[in-house]
């Protein structure tokens, strides 16, 4: 064991994470934008996606009380506005009107969604299990689509034309430096 070193943030050793802006309102229809990292697809059929979100945040309450979000997917070159919108909370800032981003209407649910992102998965809470200081809110996927031309025909995306955004830790952030190859069995 003398060629391991143990850490103090376990998370980080799960990093780099693709990392996403979350929309979500109040009551009213007034959006609020939180960065989140902590995502994962839990279930294919139904379609249904976790999230990993601080009790503390305002956007939790927002998330309870309409009990929608949206899942935008951002691209590299937006890495600043990320940045801005997991360091300030929305109890304090217009997000949309600091960062400059741009709402347009989502198909099913009432959040916006944000048109410099490359893609969204609009969804429904459907769980929300407390789990120590965060809590596992469970999202249904009631839509799911993607910019026209960043896809291959499989469904993947084209590495070529997005840049995806990945969280390493702290205020650091990469992205793929090449594209994908297939591996055989
Ligand atoms: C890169 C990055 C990733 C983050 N990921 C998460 C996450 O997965 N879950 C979470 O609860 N907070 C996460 N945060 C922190 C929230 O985005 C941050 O507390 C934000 O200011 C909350 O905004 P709000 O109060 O407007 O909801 C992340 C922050 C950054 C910078």
């Amino acid at each position: 064991m003398n060629n391991k070193q143990p850490v103090k943030v376990f998370h980080y050793l799960l990093h780099p994470y693709n990392t996403s802006l979350v929309t979500c309102c109040d009551a009213e229809g007034n959006p609020n934008i939180i960065t989140i990292a902590w995502l994962i697809p839990v279930s294919v059929n139904p379609p249904l996606v976790g999230m990993s979100i601080g009790p503390t945040r305002f956007s939790y309450g927002l998330i309870r009380e309409t009990g929608e979000f949206v899942i935008n997917v951002a691209p590299y070159e937006i890495g600043s506005q990320v940045l801005f919108c997991g360091r300030r909370s929305g109890r304090d800032v217009d997000k949309f009107a600091e960062t400059g981003l741009t709402q347009q209407e989502a198909q099913s649910v009432r959040p916006p969604i944000i048109e410099e992102c490359v893609a969204h998965l609009e969804c429904r809470v459907v769980q929300d299990i407390e789990a120590g200081d965060h809590h596992l809110v469970v999202g249904e996927v009631l839509a799911a689509y993607a910019n026209r031309g960043i896809l291959e025909e499989n469904g993947l995306y084209r590495l070529k034309q997005v840049q995806p955004l990945f969280h390493v830790g702290r205020n650091y952030f990469t992205s793929t430096r090449s594209e994908y190859e297939k591996l055989s069995l």
